[in-house]
């Protein structure tokens, strides 16, 4: 069997927040963030199935601790659970303030990315090889979070598609909207 060690997924990226990065409110675009959590992971996909990549689904990215510019933000990466043709990369964001040393775990979030041959068609990866109590848990986390990934895109497909007019409105009840058609 064709199998990888969590340790060879492994990667880091480092970047400084520049003032070019900050929101209007002077702290930094959740897009740049979004952005570098996108890089981190394709390269930890690409090195581990050793492959071009895409990005399939995104779980748990939430911003609840803002990221000032003159931060160094840190984004670790490996692979946590694979599938047939796709991988959990789990990653972790950190950010630094350089003069006081304080650190900040930022968030955690998870990126699902699917392995293509040249043509384009989904390409197996290697299995993963266990080595830790914590891979072994993360693992199971990855697994938890492809299932409920598949669920939401179920849940979506059979409770939306397909409704008509009468059904919409009717979720509009006890919601904060008003409904007003022109014609
Ligand atoms: C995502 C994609 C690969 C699914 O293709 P598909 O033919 O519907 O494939 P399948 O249903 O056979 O699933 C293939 C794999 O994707 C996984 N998958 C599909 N939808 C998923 C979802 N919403 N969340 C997580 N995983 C998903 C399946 O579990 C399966 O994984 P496995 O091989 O590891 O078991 C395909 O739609 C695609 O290539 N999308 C474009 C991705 C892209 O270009 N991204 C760049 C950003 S623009």
């Amino acid at each position: 069997m064709n199998k990888k060690s969590v340790e060879e997924s492994e990667v880091t990226i480092t970047e400084l927040m520049i003032p070019a990065y900050a929101n209007f409110g002077g702290k930094v675009h959740g897009g740049i963030l979004l952005s570098l959590m996108d890089k981190v992971a394709y390269v930890c996909a690409s090195k581990y199935a050793g492959a071009y990549c895409v990005t399939v689904a995104v779980e748990g990215v939430e911003f609840l601790t803002p990221v000032e510019v003159g931060e160094l933000v840190s984004l670790k990466a490996s692979v946590n659970y694979v599938g047939r043709t796709t991988m959990i990369i789990g990653i972790r964001v950190e950010s630094l303030h350089p003069q006081s040393g304080r650190l900040k775990h930022t968030n955690s979030c998870y990126f699902t990315m699917a392995a293509k041959d040249e043509q384009g068609q989904l390409l197996e990866v290697p299995a993963l090889q266990l080595s830790n109590e914590t891979q072994l848990r993360r693992f199971c986390e990855g697994k938890a979070i492809r299932k409920l990934s598949l669920q939401k895109r179920e849940y979506l497909k059979a409770n939306l598609e397909g409704i008509d007019m009468q059904e919409r409105m009717a979720m509009t009840i006890g919601e904060r909207v008003e409904v007003t058609f022109s014609s």
